[in-house]
């Protein structure tokens, strides 16, 4: 693998290429937080919304990570710094803030990647098969969530898996198992959605997820729905923080980039919508609290499988194939950041994949604690946890301004001619010229208008 911009690797394939931008956009962010965000927000309204702020803004800010990433053959600090020619602003200072967002969002996504491989693991030995009814199943989250070695443990296994996949190299590592774990995937999901549409009741599970009604308008409020549609369509994409553009930076110039980024969009919002085909279905079926959060994948998912024949190897299945996902994500974060210590510290890449493990392995260890030990810090009001903190600095703060940044960068920093032409360069769809105004000036306005409001709400009201 090349260490730096002129040795660079260049992926195998093209579809190793769009394996790899979708393992690192497909994760929990689908099957754990899109299922979870969506039931505390009212379901179809915000599935809605969601759906056209991934569109709208979502494709646009894609486009243009992956073109900084292939313009300049680094990651994305790397990016700002050598981009603009003749710029005296030092575009990569506060660019630098935003790429932190890649660290900040795996110290509190190994942990739950942990939680995954964990219910994989509880699966495979039985015991989460054995458990019968809803208050059992809840019983046994809860107990492992209680449990600090288990949680630091699983989260130091994550750490380990994504240190040494980065470590054998991108190629041998993530995209042989990113290919069969992708297909995997897609088929089990099919088979899951098949069971669950199918449990009694299960068309007002469908209809809470996919016809809208006015009544979260009531209970949720329009912009709370807004701001945590705006945050799943970034958390989902992984953008704004340089994950998506080191994947621009492996590739060559043979195919238009808003090609590439629909395609990785659709993968992406099939996966998501598949999940939420499963999980609400089963959760009026059984009686589960849609928004009962975090946990809703745990308690929800154990009662299709366990009563279903064979439900063991079902859970197998699903937790493994989820923690592949959650892996490949983890891979391609790791992979960024290990990428700028490569490109911008020099050193060995060996050096960068420990550094990296044992940082984000330390700095893990607040969310992994935060459900037990460290339980009694309720940093956003009752009942929060330190994930919840986490995912809110991620979430609703460095990935949308992480994405504004990156408007702003190609708006008045790299410049849109620029952008247009390595974004065009290569076969297939090209990002029309015409957008300028729509996403060097409303992109902006928009998400940081959306942002302003939020923080004021949240902090200052
Ligand atoms: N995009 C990543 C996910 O959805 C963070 O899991």
């Amino acid at each position: 693998m090349g260490d730096n911009g002129s040795s660079r690797e260049t992926l195998g394939s093209r579809l190793g290429f769009i394996l790899l931008t979708a393992g690192c956009a497909i994760g929990l962010g689908n099957i754990w937080r899109f299922p979870f965000v969506t039931g505390q927000n009212g379901g179809a309204l915000f599935v809605l919304i969601y759906l056209v702020f991934l569109f709208m803004l979502g494709f646009p800010v894609m486009v243009m990570e992956l073109s900084l990433g292939r313009a300049s053959r680094r990651n994305l600090y790397g990016a700002y710094k050598t981009l603009p020619k003749g710029s005296s602003f030092k575009w990569h200072w506060p660019g630098a803030v935003f790429f932190t967002g890649s660290a900040f969002l795996m110290i509190f996504y190994t942990t739950v990647t942990g939680w995954m491989i964990a219910y994989a693991v509880n699966y495979l030995n039985g015991s989460v098969a054995a458990l019968g009814n809803e208050k059992e199943i809840i019983g046994y989250f809860n107990g492992f969530l209680a449990s600090p070695g288990r949680n630091v443990g699983y989260m130091l296994l994550t750490v380990l898996i994504g240190s040494v996949t980065c470590y054998l190299g991108l190629q041998k590592g993530v995209e042989r198992i990113t290919k069969l774990m992708m297909a995997g995937l897609f088929l089990l999901l099919l088979g899951l959605c098949i069971r669950s549409c199918t449990l009694p009741g299960a068309s007002a599970g469908l209809s809470f997820y996919l016809k809208p009604s006015l009544e979260p308008l009531e209970t949720v409020g329009l912009f709370n729905i807004i701001v945590a549609a705006l945050g799943q369509a970034f958390f989902t994409l992984s953008l704004g923080v340089g994950s998506i553009a080191i994947f621009g930076s492996y590739i060559d110039r043979d195919h238009s980039l808003a090609k590439e980024s629909l395609v990785i969009i659709a993968l992406d919002t099939i996966v998501a919508i598949l999940a939420g085909v499963i999980i609400f279905p089963a959760c009026f079926s059984y009686g589960v609290d849609a928004g009962s959060g975090p946990g809703l994948v745990f308690i929800s998912l154990p009662n299709v499988f366990n009563h279903m024949p064979g439900g063991r190897w079902w859970g197998v299945l699903f937790f493994l194939f989820l923690s592949s996902a959650a892996l490949t994500t983890v891979i391609a974060v790791f992979e960024n950041l290990i990428a700028f210590m490569i490109d911008e510290w020099r050193l060995s890449r060996r050096k960068a994949v420990l550094l990296n493990g044992v940082g984000i392995g330390v700095l893990s260890l607040p969310c992994a604690l935060g459900y037990n030990l460290l339980k009694w810090i309720e940093p956003l009001g009752k009942g929060s946890t330190i994930l919840d903190l986490e995912d809110y600095i991620v979430s609703d703060n460095l990935l949308p301004l992480g994405s504004l940044y990156i408007v702003l960068f190609i708006a008045a920093g790299w410049g849109w001619k620029n952008f247009i032409a390595e974004a065009n360069s290569g076969h297939g769809v090209k990002f029309p010229g015409w957008v300028r105004v729509y996403v060097c000036w409303i992109i902006p306005l928009l998400i940081f208008g959306l942002f302003a409001i939020g923080f004021y709400r949240r902090w200052l009201q």
